[in-house]
Parts: C-alpha cells; structure tokens; sequence
C-alpha cells in the first residue's frame, strides 16, 4: 500500500487503491452500520474521514490513539470533504488511556488549560495550526533575507557580553572540573551569559559580508510575568553595512514584515483562518488593509506630545526623557489610528552605547527606532550604530566598558562604515498577525519567571 499524508489524501483529485494513513484518532462514532472515524497526522488543519464496518471496531480504538488505516481513497458523499478513506483493516499503533488524557473529545479547551501540557497541545487544533504557521513563518522570514541578498550567520548563543547593557543576563554556571579548584573559576576564564542579542556580532560580519541578518534564540532574565514577555525567545535581527539613515532601517523593517506576512497567510490559509475566525475576529480585515498602507512614522519628541495631551489616562505619567511604557504604546499606536508606528530618535541617555549619536542640542537623542504595533506595543527596535572611533570611545570609557569592547573599538578602527540594524521579537510577530494574546501560545516550550516545565 502507498503511504499517504493526510493532507495528501485530502488533496487528492483521483480515487486510489491501497493507501495507507497514520496519524491519531481526533473523532470516533460509531453507529450501527458504520463507524467513523477522523485522524489527523499534523499536516494539515483537517482530519481526514475514515469510514468503517463495525467490525473492525475495538477496544483500543479511541480518541488520542495512534492508527494505521489501509483501504480505498473514494469520492466523498457528505458536503463537508471532497474524499473519504474506506478501511478494510485498522491497526491501533498506540492506544491512549483516555481517562488520564488531558484533553476530551468534542471539547474545545481554552489556550490556557492546553497550555498547561506543552508536550500534548501540539494535538490541538489551535496549537497545530500555530506551530505550522510558526514553521512557514520561520521559511519565509529566511526566504526574505537570503532574496536580497543578506548572508545567515550563526551568531554565538554563549557570550561574554551584554549587548543591551540592561543586566537582564542569564549567567552561565561553573564547570564541576572549575568548582573544585580555587584559582579557575570559570569554565572559559571569564564569565560568560546566554545571548541577549546577536547584533554586535552581526555588527562584525556586516564589516565583511555588507548585508547579515540571523535568527535565534535569545534569553533575557526579565522578572516580568506579562503578556509579551518570554526569558527565551526568538529573535530576527539584520544588520546593514554603507548606510546612513533610519530610514533604509526602517525600510527594511516594513519590506521585511510585509513580504513575510502575506507569504504566511498565502501558504497557510486554513491554519491562518482559525486564528482570524475564532481567536481575533476583528484581525482580519485590519491586517490586510494594513499590508497595504505605509507605517506611520513619528518622532520620541512628538510621541511625548501626544501622550502628554492624554497625560490622565496613563498609571506612569509621559514626561521628555523617561523610556515609554507598554500602556504609552498601546494609546500612540490607537492615536495614529490603530497602524504599526516607528518611533525615532529617542533620547540618549534611555538607549544603549552602540546607538549614533545626533549631535542635537539640549534635548539630545541617538538615532533609534522602535515599530510599535496594534495590541501589543515594541515588535522591532534597532538604531543607526556609533561607527566614529572618538565617539563610542568616550561613551565606553564613561561606562567603564572600554577594556571588554576592544574587539568592538576595532571595527571602528579597521574600516568602518555607517551601518544598523534591527531586532524583531518573532514570538511578537505571530502574536500581532493572529491576534494572540498571550506569548506563551506561540512558542512551543514556553520559559518564563518560575516556569519551565519539561
Ligand atoms: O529592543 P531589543 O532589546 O533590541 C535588541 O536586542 C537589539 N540589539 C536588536 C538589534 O538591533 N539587532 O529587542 C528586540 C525585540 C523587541 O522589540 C521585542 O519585540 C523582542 O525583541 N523582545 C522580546 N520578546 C519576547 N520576550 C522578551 N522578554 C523580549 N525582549 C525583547
Ligand atoms: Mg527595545
């Protein structure tokens, strides 16, 4: 028998003899005459129909079992599918004790119960959709970058430094060989985190390859229990050598989102749909329409202004020079009318070293951005780069930092070119474009403040 998937079998124009189907059972009903059942091996949103004599009913055959179907792909009578699979054996793979199985047959379980078995969701519905969305999502941000000519690097996830200078490092713990001897403390002589950022190495390649970007995993020690905040999450960051203004940064930005989103909701339209029918009803049209219009672009100064006018609304009152909060975001994004907004040039004592410098008068700001989206707040924050030697210099020395970032100094003083960049949060990205509320459901194995199961 020839082995089909059952997005395969569901795709299917002819009728065939002698296929074979695997996956779990999501349905059994059996009546007198016949027995149906639904399996579902992942590839596609649908189960596929398997139609049975009653006889080759048995006790194993349940909800959340493992099968193996043989039979007859055939047109289908009922309106609800195109084509049906006429069992002539069935072979319970792996049963299911489905007394202590989380999840219920014909039940719908909200995200936050399924959230509670990450190695089980994936057999849900919204989880299974999530995480192909999230796979073809991954394809076409790769695709994007390798189009126009970026080069991938794999940048390091152990690291000694603290690219974001905000603390919020995960420290890398001592060897048992090290904790035994008193003078070796660290396993590689100096302390080392897990990654907050891959730019400054990126920084370095784009002083070779002109274009880099990469995709990985990145951690921060943040105590937050918010709705947007992962300790491990994934992060798409590019970099770019010869240029000279946010605004071929915040190009790339818009080009970047826009190509990778309609590419997702093109080759996932089923799975896309279940996000946008019963998670985010009010998603859909926004999105498309907002494909289609040029993000808003406004200054930190003017920002200020805005939330200033609405000063009794926020908890945290918006004043010139203090970093703005998620509630600030969300009432800018909604101001300018319920769009992503780049923010620019913030101020520059709010920003990390690496930012450039404006050189603009009492109210002194760095060359950064941040895209600020509907429901969420920061999806990407980047910046123009400090390329000129005195400048970083002066800033380093002030932080004390000069020593750990001679490396740094060098590529200003070894051919530097005006370049920058940016970060994208990508579980904040599937967030935005399902309307998902909690980050938690689109990371397969969430890691936050006192949890990290399995
Ligand atoms: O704004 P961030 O901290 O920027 C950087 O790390 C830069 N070095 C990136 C660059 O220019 N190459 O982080 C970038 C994005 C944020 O805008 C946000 O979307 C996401 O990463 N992010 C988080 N996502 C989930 N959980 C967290 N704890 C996050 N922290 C940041
Ligand atoms: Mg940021």
């Amino acid at each position: 028998a020839a082995r089909l998937r059952v997005r395969e079998a569901l795709g299917s124009r002819e009728a065939a003899d002698k296929v074979k189907v695997q996956g779990w059972v999501r349905s059994v009903r059996s009546q007198k005459e016949v027995l149906f059942l639904h399996i579902n091996d992942g590839s596609s949103l649908e189960s596929l129909q398997v139609v049975a004599d009653p006889s080759l009913e048995c006790r194993d055959l349940t909800f959340g079992s493992a099968v193996e179907v043989q039979g007859k792909l055939v047109k289908s009578p009922h309106k609800m599918q195109d084509v049906e699979l006429q069992a002539e054996a069935i072979h319970v793979v792996g049963p299911c004790d489905t007394l202590s199985f989380p999840f219920k047959i014909k039940e719908r379980h909200p995200l936050e119960y399924v959230r509670q078995f990450p190695h089980l969701r994936c057999r849900s519905n919204a989880l299974g959709a999530l995480l192909r969305i999230r796979s073809e999502a991954t394809a076409a941000i790769h695709s994007f970058f390798q189009d126009n000519g970026y080069v991938h690097i794999h940048t390091p996830i152990i690291t000694s430094n603290d690219c974001e200078g905000a603390g919020e490092l995960f420290q890398i713990g001592t060897s048992q060989e090290a904790k035994e001897s008193a003078e070796k403390k660290h396993f590689f002589n100096v302390p080392t985190f897990l990654t907050v950022s891959g730019q400054l190495h990126l920084e370095a390649m784009a002083g070779a390859f002109t274009r880099v970007f990469t995709f990985g995993p990145t951690f921060r020690a943040e105590n937050s229990q918010s709705r947007r905040h992962l300790a491990e999450f994934y992060m798409v960051e590019a970099e770019l050598s010869f240029t000279e203004s946010l605004q071929d940064i915040m190009q790339v930005m818009e080009h970047l989102f826009k190509t990778a989103t309609s590419t997702v909701f093109s080759k996932c339209p089923r799975d896309v749909e279940l996000f946008h029918k019963y998670v985010a009803p009010a998603q859909k049209g926004r999105l498309e329409q907002m494909l289609k219009n040029k993000f808003v672009i406004i200054s930190y100064n003017e920002a200020v202004e805005i939330l200033k006018q609405a000063s009794q609304t926020f908890n945290f009152k918006p004043e010139w020079g203090c970093d703005l909060q998620t509630e600030h975001e969300k009432y800018l994004v909604k101001h300018c009318g319920d769009v992503p907004v780049f923010v620019i040039n913030y101020p520059y004592d709010l920003k990390p070293f690496y930012m450039r410098d404006n050189e603009d008068g009492p109210q002194h700001t760095v060359a950064a951005v941040d895209l600020l989206v509907p429901g969420i707040g920061e999806l990407c924050g980047g910046s123009l780069r400090e390329e000129r030697l005195p400048f970083l210099e002066s800033r380093l020395q002030r932080l004390g930092l000069t020593d750990a970032y001679q490396w740094y100094l060098d590529l200003r003083k070894f051919g530097s070119v005006p370049h920058g960049g940016f970060g994208m949060g990508f579980e904040r990205y599937l967030q935005y474009i399902l309307g998902v509320d909690n980050i938690k459901d689109v990371i397969p194995f969430p890691r936050f403040p006192h949890s990290c199961l399995l």
